[in-house]
């Protein structure tokens, strides 16, 4: 029975993939604005294509919640949530490289295109390159070419695409799991419901915020600019410190620009573009803002990308939100990767600057030394034996790390740590340095209650070479 269910789930899970692949194939070949009939059985679907679409996604949806209901309660219940975590997390990665390497890419175009030498009258600029085993000629019009060609690419579902995996990231890794992920009683003690309606919640002022000012004034300079956003941006990253554990903190803070990069490219950037291409198909002038917006928009994206690939990693790495001030490793690191962004947008432009690389490395290393442990953690005087030691991780780790863990969230050992011998513990001896006694985000959001001097205890322990006599 429960082979069954499983083959079932990973088979959905498989499915969803393949479908949204072809979902976005064909969609990209809807907007390619082609008049000309074209006679295949998905053609002539017409319209209610899109009903289709949604109604296999809602389907596989619907399956996959079935069987959540079928599993729940039993051991299969963390697998099925385990295969979900890996398979939307893969759709988030894909979607993402394609999006952002799309973005990268046309950054890169605009900065290096040739804007002076050979050009045609109606040509911004152009670009010889060489990849895959070709060459390749780009130009980039002033405004758009005389005709507005038949097949035109549109960038714009692997944004949508990992903004809904992101969304459902989200949910599967920390709204699930509310109360044992998302909040932590020692920042605040909120009711599950409240917290993700205040992390949802935030996303949409976000947005508000951020648009307001770019449509106010102040959007035209972009110092002021700069300086206001990132004003704004620090005080969301202490804001979410104080709601959630610092981790999901993290993830909030990177939805929340994700969010806003996402916005742009489905309120401004594509309806910009929508507008120009009707406008120079009827023969319209064309209005020069709506192009400048777009690009503004896209620039700000540009920017946005380091600081949120850093926060999608941060995770891994508890030095980072492991930080007592975690908002401040937050800010210094998406300052400086921000900085590191501009340095490269700089070069490609040939305008090298002297200062901007040296000031994000120094703001990147401020990061690294202000987490850093402290040099001397302090005396240990006397000599820990491991019957101690067990004694504390029986107390404030196997209810989770163990073969058979009796917490109410964890029903096998996360990561796979277990705690059972001795032997267990003198294997893992750094990772538990790192988690418990330098970073401090073990036991998780400190459900069980552990002490400083139980740390203490097992820094000595681990000190004096962890031995097992
Ligand atoms: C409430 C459940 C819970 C308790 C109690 C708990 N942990 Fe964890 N532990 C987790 C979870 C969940 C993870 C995986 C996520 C992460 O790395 O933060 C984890 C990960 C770890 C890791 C990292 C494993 C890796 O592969 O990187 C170590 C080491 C660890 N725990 C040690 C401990 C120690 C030592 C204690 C007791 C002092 C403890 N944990 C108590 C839930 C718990």
């Amino acid at each position: 029975m429960a082979g069954i269910i499983l083959l079932s789930i990973l088979g959905i899970a498989f499915l969803m993939l393949i479908i949204i692949t072809y979902y976005l194939h064909h969609l990209e070949k809807d907007d390619q604005f082609d008049t000309d009939a074209n006679e295949s059985l998905w053609n002539k679907l017409g319209e209610s294509k899109s009903y289709v679409y949604t109604g296999i996604v809602l389907t596989a949806v619907g399956i996959i919640a079935v069987i959540y209901l079928l599993v729940k309660g039993s051991p299969w219940e963390a697998h099925l949530m385990e295969w979900l975590n890996i398979i939307v997390r893969l759709m988030h990665i894909t979607f993402g490289i394609a999006w952002i390497g799309a973005s990268f890419y046309f950054v890169f175009l605009e900065n290096a295109l040739n804007r002076t030498k050979d050009l045609r009258e109606e040509l911004a600029g152009n670009l010889w390159a060489v990849h895959g085993g070709g060459f390749y000629y780009l130009e980039k019009y002033k405004v758009a070419p005389q005709k507005i060609p038949k097949d035109l690419h549109w960038f714009k579902y692997e944004a949508y695409f990992t903004w809904l995996s992101g969304f459902c990231l989200l949910f599967i890794v920390y709204y699930f799991n509310a109360a044992a992920l998302l909040i932590d009683k020692n920042v605040l003690d909120i009711a599950p419901a409240k917290a993700i309606g205040l992390g949802i919640g935030s996303f949409f002022i976000a947005w508000f915020i951020y648009d307001l000012l770019c449509k106010s004034p102040i959007g035209k300079k972009s110092v002021a600019f700069t300086i206001i956003g990132t004003i704004i941006a620090i005080a969301f990253a202490y804001g979410y410190t104080q709601v959630f554990s610092a981790r999901a903190a993290y993830i909030h803070f990177g939805a929340m620009l994700g969010s806003i990069m996402v916005a742009n490219v489905f309120f401004v950037i594509i309806p910009s573009q929508k507008a120009m291409v009707k406008a120079a198909k009827e023969n319209h002038p064309l209005n020069p803002e709506l192009g400048k917006n777009a690009l503004k928009r896209s620039i700000h994206n540009n920017y946005f990308t380091l600081p949120v690939l850093f926060v999608m990693i941060s995770n891994h790495f508890p030095s980072t939100f492991g930080y007592k001030y975690p908002w401040l490793i937050l800010c210094l690191f998406s300052i400086g990767a921000a900085g590191v962004k501009h340095y490269l947008n700089l070069k490609e432009k040939g305008q090298l600057s002297a200062w901007v690389m040296p000031i994000s490395a120094l703001i990147l290393l401020a990061a690294a030394f202000i987490s850093a442990p402290p040099k001397n953690p302090g005396e240990c005087n006397k000599t820990v034996s491991i019957t101690e030691v067990t004694a504390i991780v029986n107390k404030r780790c196997i209810a989770c790390h163990s073969s058979r863990p009796t917490d109410d969230v964890y029903k096998v050992a996360p990561n796979g740590v277990m705690f059972d011998t001795p032997d267990d513990i003198v294997r893992k001896k750094d990772l538990i340095m790192q988690r418990v006694v330098v970073t401090k985000t073990m036991p998780q959001n400190n459900k069980t209650n552990i002490t400083q001097e139980e740390r203490d205890l097992i820094r000595c322990w681990i000190e004096q070479g962890a031995s097992v006599k």
